[in-house]
């Protein structure tokens, strides 16, 4: 490996987002290693240059150039460590992909992350959104996580208590910059029961006894009903979920429930969870399109980059969505994925 990454100036960005806007980076290097990381933050500080570091690229909107460097986490290596009876830690390079991560544990009959199945991205960026999906998320397996402690220098370990997870968020949400994940450990098992409550996967699955299910059925069965729903971004550019799923109180959802009967919505520790896609469908965007980028038409959550469209469109979009959903449901939408290099910079 070499001591340090090659620095490349103007670099583009397009292929390296699955929403394929075009974007430069004015520098750029790809880092395989916690101390070519360390070298490559030492350059940016030493030029005064700002920085972003990137996974998978799957959760972010180029609005416009990234003036600084962008790092990209390229750190592999999948290893297995305290295999003690039907238990195992799997430990992954920020830089793995996730779902070859996911393919790889069902495989070898280590349950826990198959629900996880499809997900674009890094395992590196996965704690930061804290991914999930059918009725699974990662804080239910993820044991800590190794990251640089941009404000010492140091890497650091976090246990999954430290990592603060929540619906979609975590403390990297609320830290930006500080830390940067170097690797993640998943505490898997043999043995444990498989997550089959989420209505899809129990309509797929409804003929398979679940005693003969293994890890690898549930993932494929996870995938065959993505790939039914959610656009591929190899070959439809998109970024998953463009919004979260809101939560509001009980009075807000009665009433809302009163106006709209078949309004969906799914009981909470505190409050009610909205689908965001049932309200975005309801304001009549689904399958919408304009000259350059639209609403998928399987999945009202998942906006799409039908043809050369830039991240601001898909801005001008999300925004147009957000502004017809308030006003007819009073719930306002937030955004899931980063933005990066607002109007005012780029
Ligand atoms: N619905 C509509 N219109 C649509 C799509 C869905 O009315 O166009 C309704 C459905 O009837 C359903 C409800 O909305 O009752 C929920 O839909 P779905 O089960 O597809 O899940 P979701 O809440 O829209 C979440 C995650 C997805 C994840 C799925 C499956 C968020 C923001 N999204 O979507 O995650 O795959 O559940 O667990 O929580 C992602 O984060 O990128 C992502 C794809």
């Amino acid at each position: 490996m070499k001591q340090h990454p090659e620095i490349r100036e103007n670099f583009e960005l397009e292929a390296l987002n699955t929403l394929h806007v075009p974007a430069r980076a004015r520098f750029y290097m790809e880092v395989e290693s916690a101390s070519q990381l360390l070298w490559a933050l030492d350059w940016a500080a030493s030029g005064q240059q700002d920085t972003l570091i990137l996974g998978g690229g799957s959760n972010l909107v180029f609005a416009g150039d990234f003036r600084g460097l962008v790092i990209r986490m390229a750190i592999r290596g999948r290893r297995w460590e305290r295999v003690v009876d039907h238990r195992a830690t799997l430990v992954l390079g920020a830089g793995e992909n996730w779902h070859d991560a996911v393919l790889y544990a069902a495989r070898a009959g280590y349950r826990g992350i198959e629900n996880l199945a499809l997900i674009p991205g890094t395992a590196g960026a996965a704690p930061v959104q804290n991914i999930g999906a059918y009725g699974v998320e990662l804080c239910d397996c993820l044991e800590s996580v190794t990251a640089l402690d941009r404000t010492t220098g140091e890497l650091v370990t976090l246990d999954n208590g430290e990592c603060r997870f929540a619906y979609r968020d975590s403390l990297f949400k609320h830290t930006p910059g500080r830390f940067v994940i170097t690797e993640i450990r998943l505490g898997l098992s043999r043995n444990k029961p498989l997550a089959l409550g989420y209505r899809d996967l129990q309509e797929y699955l409804v003929d398979m006894p679940e005693s003969e299910l293994a890890p690898l059925d549930v993932a494929e069965a996870v995938m065959a009903i993505r790939r039914r729903k959610l656009p591929d971004p190899a070959i439809i550019p998109n970024a998953g979920s463009f919004f979260k799923n809101p939560v509001v109180d009980l009075a807000q959802f009665e009433a809302l429930g009163a106006q709209h009967p078949d309004i969906v919505g799914y009981r909470q520790e505190h409050g009610v969870k909205l689908a965001a896609a049932w309200l975005i469908d309801q304001s009549g965007w689904k399958g919408f399109r304009n000259a350059r980028v639209g609403v998928h038409n399987r999945q009202a959550l998942v906006l799409i980059n039908h043809s050369g469209g830039s991240g601001r469109d898909i801005l001008a979009l999300a925004e147009e969505i957000r502004d017809s959903v308030e006003k007819k449901f009073g719930v306002i939408l937030e955004m899931e994925p980063g933005i990066v290099a607002g109007p005012e910079s780029a």
